[in-house]
């Protein structure tokens, strides 16, 4: 069982990045934890962040080839821009959830509309880096069924 867990743009910044919205761990202290909640339970997990949209498509192309068989994916920016990652998302059809530290939809409102959440699983959003965690558990549960 392999699980890809996917950063986009400026999440390399989080523990600086306005705090106050995304909290105060950084990206390595969120990989810690969630690796460790994979590996508890025997679950492989890949743990990748990029500011280019499409070292992103090549890693969710590549997935498909290594038997990944979910995703968690925080697009950032992309959420609201990305039609290459959506489609890339599509191509492959590995289950996805779609996540996110602050809650977009309390914010401008351009970050209200995403282009991948009518194809996840579902949309974890608000919990800051719980967000993860919360994700994580999710896939767990899934891939035991
Ligand atoms: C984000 C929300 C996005 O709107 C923003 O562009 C990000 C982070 C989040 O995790 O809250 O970079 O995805």
């Amino acid at each position: 069982m392999a699980v890809l867990v996917l950063n986009g743009p400026n999440l390399n910044l989080l523990g600086t990045r306005e705090p106050e919205i995304y909290g105060a761990d950084t990206l390595a202290d969120i990989a810690d934890r969630v690796t460790e909640q994979f590996e508890k339970a025997a679950v492989a997990v890949d743990f990748f962040q990029s500011n280019a949209e499409h070292e992103l498509v090549d890693k969710i192309q590549a997935a498909a080839k290594d038997g990944v068989e979910f995703i968690i994916i925080n697009p950032a920016a992309f959420t609201h821009t990305s039609v290459a990652i959506r489609d890339a998302l599509a191509a492959v059809g590995i289950p996805f959830i779609e996540i996110h530290l602050s809650n977009p939809h309390s914010r401008e409102p351009f970050r209200q509309h995403s282009y991948f959440s009518d194809l996840a699983v579902g949309v974890i959003c608000g919990f800051g880096s719980d967000s993860y965690s919360i994700a994580a558990d999710q896939v767990i549960k899934r891939l035991k069924k």
